[in-house]
């Protein structure tokens, strides 16, 4: 088919309803635990293996084998995927994530509407999660915000980093469970990893606050700049929350960055049930929050918020002969690491202003209240073992026991492949202090308590399949 073919057949009404009806499709069957997992068939593979046609397939072709294709995938929003930290792909998200491609705005530019959208949305997030004041934009995900929070935090103390390198020796400090995009990030910006401070946790896994102002004393005696504090805000190995009070503290006696990674963890501030953990969020100089996690909006859509986006000017801000720069208003490449940027923001605008706060806070609660109900399942049952503690946000490790201690990592190993391979839920493992456990972590709006009842019955028949 020609390119120009699509407009003057009704190639694209036939298209549009066609499309119409699968995706309603989708989201139906996704809504519901489907049985097991649909086999990834030779048919599709050998599909998936054709050379570039030369012809093109139609649309209505290429749809239907695109349908079949992303059937046999694995979806994160179905409601008993447990593992990593899943998602939802809210409707609205997914209806906004069409609409916006279908105008195809670059936010490199300033778009006018569109521009002030992104910045009304990132002041409503601010809003609902307690950080006052906020300005910000949006990235690709939780490693593009950490990396440009910690490039703007760089900019604060070696202002000439940009043009001449790292003259200082900067040191960067986070709890040893903080994520490795924080690492990743220290090393894009030539520090080295070795620049990274893993301060110690509490019996809670929280970052010692402690232990942080030591290691800070003995740096800067030792001739080191410290650079930035990432506290985590629901550490991705068991949701710990950091304390933050106690850490603006810190930040504030010696005058250093302090960054809040809650990528996963900060929209439970919002609640009544998780602000508590949360006091002092409003003290940082930069929070990522990654609504593609707990905010149930499809990928691709994280947030850096930021008190004042001047400091993302004086780090990014630059003067090309292809950009116009002859106006006051910053074009927003001048805040950002990507040039082309595409309108992420429209889908978080939308669910926020379909469902308001109220709507978004019942359902994080939903998954609070459901991570609590797993935990105590799982303390009931004689062959589970559980943290010491509650759950802070929704991860909430658990471990079948094997009646030979030493056999219960490897047991637990074995277990999250074989429920893979049942195909009824989707489970991740973890290593917590050098053993094996399962990771259930609830940030669908979809999974419920049946749910977590029928998690338990099927790990208890899938064991018996195994012999060790
Ligand atoms: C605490 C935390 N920070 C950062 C990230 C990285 O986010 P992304 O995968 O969106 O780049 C994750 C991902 O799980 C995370 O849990």
């Amino acid at each position: 088919m020609r390119f120009e073919e699509r407009l003057n057949n009704g190639a694209r009404e036939l298209l549009l309803d066609d499309v119409r009806h699968r995706i309603s499709q989708t989201w139906s069957e996704i809504d519901h635990p489907r049985p097991t997992e649909p086999e990834l068939t030779a048919e599709t593979k050998s599909v998936l293996s054709t050379q570039l046609p030369e012809q093109g397939w139609g649309d209505r072709i290429t749809l239907e084998t695109a349908s079949k294709i992303l059937d046999q995938s694995l979806a994160q929003s179905r409601p008993r995927f447990l593992a990593y930290i899943g998602s939802s792909g809210l409707e609205i998200g997914a209806v906004a994530d069409f609409l916006a491609a279908s105008y195809d705005f670059n936010l490199a530019i300033d778009s006018k509407a569109a521009s002030l959208l992104e910045q009304q949305t990132a002041r409503w997030l601010g809003q609902f999660v307690g950080y006052r004041n906020a300005e910000g934009l949006f990235t690709s995900g939780g490693t593009v915000s950490n990396l440009t929070a910690l490039a703007a935090a760089r900019q604060q103390v070696d202002p000439d980093a940009r043009k001449l390198g790292n003259s200082k020796k900067l040191t960067v400090y986070c709890s040893v469970e903080s994520h490795y995009s924080n690492t990743r990030a220290v090393e894009l910006l030539g520090l080295g990893s070795n620049s990274m401070r893993d301060i110690g946790v509490d019996d809670r896994r929280r970052m010692r606050a402690d232990l942080l102002r030591a290691q800070i004393q003995e740096d800067i005696a030792a001739g080191f700049t410290p650079m930035a504090i990432i506290a985590t805000a629901g550490t991705t190995l068991t949701g710990a929350v950091d304390p933050l009070n106690k850490i603006a503290d810190i930040a504030d006696e010696f005058g250093i960055w302090l960054h809040v990674d809650g990528a996963y963890g900060a929209p439970a501030a919002g609640t009544a049930t998780g602000a508590p953990l949360f006091e002092g969020i409003d003290r940082a100089h930069s929070v990522t929050i990654d609504a593609h996690k707990w905010m149930f909006v499809p990928k691709a859509c994280s947030v850096l918020l930021v008190k004042d986006l001047s400091v993302l000017q004086s780090t990014f801000g630059h003067d090309e002969a292809y950009m116009p720069h002859d106006t006051q208003a910053a074009n927003p490449v001048d805040l950002t690491l990507e040039y082309s940027r595409p309108l992420r923001a429209l889908k978080l605008w939308m669910a926020l202003a379909a469902f308001g706060a109220e709507g978004f806070r019942d359902a994080l609660e939903g998954n609070l209240d459901l991570a609590q109900y797993c935990y105590s399942n799982a303390s009931k049952r004689s062959n589970f073992r559980v943290l010491e503690n509650p759950p802070q946000l929704s991860v909430v490790p658990i471990q079948l026991q094997h009646a030979d201690p030493t056999k219960t990592s490897q047991l637990n190993q074995l277990l999250t492949e074989a429920v893979v391979q049942d195909g009824r839920f989707f489970l991740s493992e973890a290593q917590i202090d050098g053993e094996t456990w399962l990771r259930p972590c609830f940030t669908n709006f979809r999974t419920t308590r049946e749910d977590v009842d029928d998690l338990f019955l099927v790990l208890e028949e899938v064991a018996k399949g195994i012999n060790l």
